[in-house]
């Protein structure tokens, strides 16, 4: 199928968007790779992603699915609260392919959360979906009991730090020449302490707001239950 056909606003304006979040597995990671490359200009090779996901006390991998037929799942009712424990509807575990459209990962070491990657492929871009895969990040290193969470980030990647930006996080230093590729420098980015109280109360505002935004458009997340 053509790329342009893929676009979820092809869709009928009336259909809900399904999406579903689950942890990564090794049989998501040819899936990766492929939205990697079209997403990133010195993608990690497939044999990264397997290392990674043998050392999940260590790491934390997650895929975004696009369930296109809204049939294949039944959700499960609304858990709701005050924390940032659990952040969108159950759904049963993924049962038939549907294509990643995005991805996210970071250790978790000695305290501190980092960032490694996150993506979202080009046609699914500007729904909400980096905000998704940001915040699951941010509250399982919370889950985990991390004191901030941090990345490297291009100087030259305007929209990631307006990204990180929204979250609370700031420029802490700057690595030179960072990137193999074109010798680009690198911001480091911080988040606030992930204990403090206001921080988490940004947070769970932001996680309103998000979740006003994405039901606004139409676009329900999913979790895939363990
Ligand atoms: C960064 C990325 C994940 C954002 O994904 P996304 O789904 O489009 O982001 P969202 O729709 O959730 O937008 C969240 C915020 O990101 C920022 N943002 C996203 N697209 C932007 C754009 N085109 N211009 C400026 N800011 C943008 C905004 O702050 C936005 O918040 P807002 O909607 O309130 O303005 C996506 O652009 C991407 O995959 N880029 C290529 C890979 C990459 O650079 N990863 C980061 C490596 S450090």
């Amino acid at each position: 199928m053509e790329e342009a056909s893929q676009h979820p606003s092809a869709e009928p304006l009336h259909q809900v968007r399904r999406y579903l979040l689950t942890p990564m597995r090794s049989d998501d990671v040819p899936e990766v790779s492929l939205l990697e490359r079209r997403c990133f200009t010195n993608p990690w090779p497939e044999s990264a992603y397997y290392r990674e996901l043998r050392e999940p006390n260590r790491n934390y991998y997650i895929v975004l699915r696009w369930q296109a037929s809204s049939s294949e799942a039944e959700p499960e009712p609304v858990v709701s609260g005050g924390t940032l424990a659990r952040l969108f509807r159950m759904t049963r575990p993924r049962t038939s392919t549907q294509p990643v459209v995005g991805y996210a990962g970071m250790w978790v070491i000695y305290g501190e959360a980092h960032v490694t990657t996150i993506a979202v492929a080009p046609e699914h871009r500007r729904l909400g979906l980096g905000e998704v895969l940001f915040l699951t990040l941010i509250s399982e290193a919370i889950r985990r009991g991390a004191e901030v969470v941090t990345l490297e980030v291009r100087v030259s990647n305007v929209v990631a730090q307006s990204l990180y930006a929204k979250y609370g996080f700031t420029r802490r230093g700057l690595r030179p020449r960072y990137y193999s590729d074109n010798a680009e420098d690198a911001y480091i980015m911080t988040s606030p302490s992930l204990r403090d109280p206001n921080y988490r109360q940004q947070l769970l505002e932001l996680r309103d707001q998000l979740l006003a935004r994405l039901t606004a458009e139409g676009i329900e997340i999913l979790e895939e239950a363990a």
